[in-house]
């Protein structure tokens, strides 16, 4: 069968055999690359019409135990300069965001137990009880189940945690020796029980990746049915192990934006931070290959840059506002608007 016949069949049918979405992801031409995105945006159109999400990202914490191979702000990077908010430093993000339309927090941090589970459902009902129509997302990694049952009965809604890769060997060799695949997918499973909507999701040209890892990937969120899913181009960062590895590719990030949107139309898909790095326009891009919502950033600005998960991150100097008449340009630059609402999932998973 031919690419676009593939592409066809898998806007029919909503997946593909292993061998088929391999030869896909392996020998795409720039004719089956439009005919792709094509697809991809009419069935996210179908689902969402021309309304692109925005969540407000609250980079709350940089201190992590944790450490990821990849990232910035891993444990071991003793060069990454720390902070906390404080609550009221929280509450005050949040007010701007609310401000300029945004219906969605998302309270992002390292693996961080300062934030004990006491003072995480504390911010968590302060917020809901000032903003009543808000979404609250939380995406601060591994905890005990019972940690994740207190935050949702405290006005947690939602809940992103990458799997970043659901290959075992892949998944060790990004990690240290006590992060393991199997926990996360118990948390993943634990989230979506107690009644999160979650999201998991991968970095697209991590070290080590495999074309079958993707496929992997692709088969495993196909299964887990995810509300969301975040995919960016893994980026070095110099304070890593992985500093001299390549950064992932534009095209393989759109491919794989392209069919995860195939596959499961009602996902909520960030056109991420990480993709508007690596190429000027490449958030631009995102939302032209099937993705449907922005994260920008309203952190303080003071802050902003120590929140590094990869070097060159965007959008460290401006101020939230600045933030969000930019991405209101580049949204309406591809016909698409920006949406004043909580975003949530088009189907119930
Ligand atoms: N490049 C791109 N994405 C990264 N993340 C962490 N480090 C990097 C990096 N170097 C992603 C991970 C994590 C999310 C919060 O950010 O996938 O889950
Ligand atoms: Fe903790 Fe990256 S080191 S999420």
């Amino acid at each position: 069968m031919n690419n676009r016949d593939l592409i066809k069949k898998l806007r029919d049918n909503r997946e593909l055999s292993r061998d088929e979405y391999k030869q896909l992801l392996i020998s795409m031409t720039k004719e089956d690359e439009e005919f792709l995105y094509k697809n991809a945006r009419e069935v996210r159109e179908e689902y969402y019409g021309k309304d692109v999400y925005v969540r407000g990202l609250i980079e709350f914490t940089n201190y992590c135990r944790r450490d990821c191979l990849y990232c910035g702000i891993r444990a071991s990077n003793k060069e990454c300069d720390r902070y906390r908010l404080s609550r009221e430093q929280i509450l005050e993000c949040a007010e701007t965001g609310y401000e300029l339309g945004f219906r969605t927090f998302v309270m992002q941090g390292g693996e961080d137990m300062k934030f004990s589970d006491e003072e995480m459902c504390m911010i968590i009902s302060d917020l809901k009880e000032r903003y009543p129509d808000c979404a609250i997302t939380l995406s601060i990694g591994e905890r005990e189940r019972t940690s994740y049952e207190k935050y949702f009965a405290a006005g947690a809604d939602r809940f992103l945690l990458r799997h970043e890769s659901i290959t075992p060997e892949h998944y060790s060799r990004l990690h240290s020796e006590s992060q393991k695949i199997e926990t996360r997918v118990r948390c993943l499973k634990d989230l979506k029980e107690i009644g999160y909507q979650v999201g998991c999701g991968i970095m697209i040209g991590s070290p080590f990746q495999t074309v079958d890892h993707l496929i992997s990937d692709l088969l495993f969120m196909k299964e887990f049915k995810p509300h969301m899913i975040g995919m960016g181009p893994f980026i070095p960062h110099a304070q890593t192990p992985f500093r001299d590895r390549p950064a992932g590719k534009l095209e393989d990030t759109l491919h794989m934006l392209g069919i995860v949107r195939l596959m499961l139309p009602y996902v909520l898909l960030p056109a991420t931070t990480a993709l508007g790095t690596i190429v000027p326009t490449g958030r631009e891009l995102g939302l032209l290959a099937g993705a449907n919502v922005v994260m920008p950033n309203l952190s303080p600005t003071g802050v902003r840059a120590k929140y590094t998960l990869y070097d060159g991150k965007i959008c460290t100097g401006d101020e939230a506002a600045e933030c969000v008449a930019c991405l209101k340009r580049r949204i309406e630059s591809t016909g698409y608007r920006l949406a004043v609402a909580r975003g949530d999932c088009a189907e119930r998973c």
